[in-house]
């Protein structure tokens, strides 16, 4: 059973600016929910409902949007405007979320290790908000802690993008392939094109073992200086321990501008 997500959100969003000056990143809407809102939704939906967020300075409007309002609970009361809440009402009662902050930006890896508190010992799934996924049948998450539950072992959804941007992403080499399922040999955190063992890349769906927290400990900065998941993942992979998932369903780059207004475009044809 995977119980808990870990949502990193400590980044500073830079693309965005100045948008993100005082706004996280994650709180950016397509439409009328935030994208975080979308990660939590496809969460639940994989039956999860212990989410637990990695924030940063400045970073509060995120609690705050999970929380009740008193006021504006208030105002709103019987009124046409009261329908509207009740997406994230469900949320606010259905889930709990949990809070801890990355204090300096270390990279994702070092992000996720800031949240083993909120995890402990078991298997749990990683969402990065800005990286959001739709499908008309089960979610990408939901889809993946199906294969989790079967292998039990670390799975990563995986995509082909075209060979000049394996420079953005975690890539894998497979070392075998049975359908959507993927063994994994190895992995590299942004290689050039030159040097991508495929064009399979990682995308912002991850579950993990909890030994990943044991590794993240040990291992070194790597790309950028930054403690990288890729890096850690790699150490399970070498030892076939990390499944390729290749996912049904769209994923939109909402950390670009060009991703973003896709998915903006998309969930507007869409309601
Ligand atoms: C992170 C990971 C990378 C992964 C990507 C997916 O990179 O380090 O391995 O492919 O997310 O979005 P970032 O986008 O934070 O540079």
């Amino acid at each position: 059973m995977i119980k808990k997500c870990l949502f990193p959100a400590a980044g500073y969003g830079t693309r965005f600016l100045p948008a993100t000056k005082s706004l996280p990143k994650e709180m950016l809407p397509i439409i009328t929910k935030p994208l975080i809102h979308y990660g939590v939704e496809e969460a639940m939906e994989a039956g999860i409902r212990n989410m637990a967020i990695v924030t940063g300075r400045g970073k509060r409007a995120l609690e705050d949007y999970f929380d009740i309002s008193y006021e504006l609970e208030h105002q709103i009361k019987g009124s046409s405007k009261e329908p509207l809440l009740k997406e994230i009402r469900h949320i606010q009662n259905s889930c709990i979320f949990t809070y801890i902050r990355q204090k300096e930006m270390r990279g994702l890896g070092d992000a996720i290790l800031k949240g083993e508190p909120l995890i402990g010992a078991e298997a749990f799934a990683v969402i990065l908000a800005d990286d959001l996924c739709v499908n008309d049948d089960d979610g990408v998450l939901k889809q993946m802690v199906k294969v989790y539950n079967k292998h039990k072992c670390s799975v990563v959804a995986v995509m082909e993008v075209p060979y000049e941007e394996t420079h953005k992403y975690g890539i894998i080499k497979a070392s075998s392939q049975n359908g959507n399922i993927i063994k994994i040999a190895d992995m590299v955190e942004k290689p050039s094109n030159e040097n991508a063992p495929s064009n399979l890349a990682i995308i912002g769906r991850y579950i993990l073992t909890p030994d990943i927290f044991d590794i993240l400990r040990f291992i070194k900065a790597g790309v950028n200086g930054e403690l990288q998941i890729t890096d850690a993942l790699k150490i399970q992979a070498n030892e076939g321990r990390v499944l390729g998932y290749k996912f049904d369903g769209i994923r939109f780059d909402c950390g670009s501008i060009e991703g973003f207004v896709k998915a903006t475009n998309y969930m507007y044809n869409k309601s």
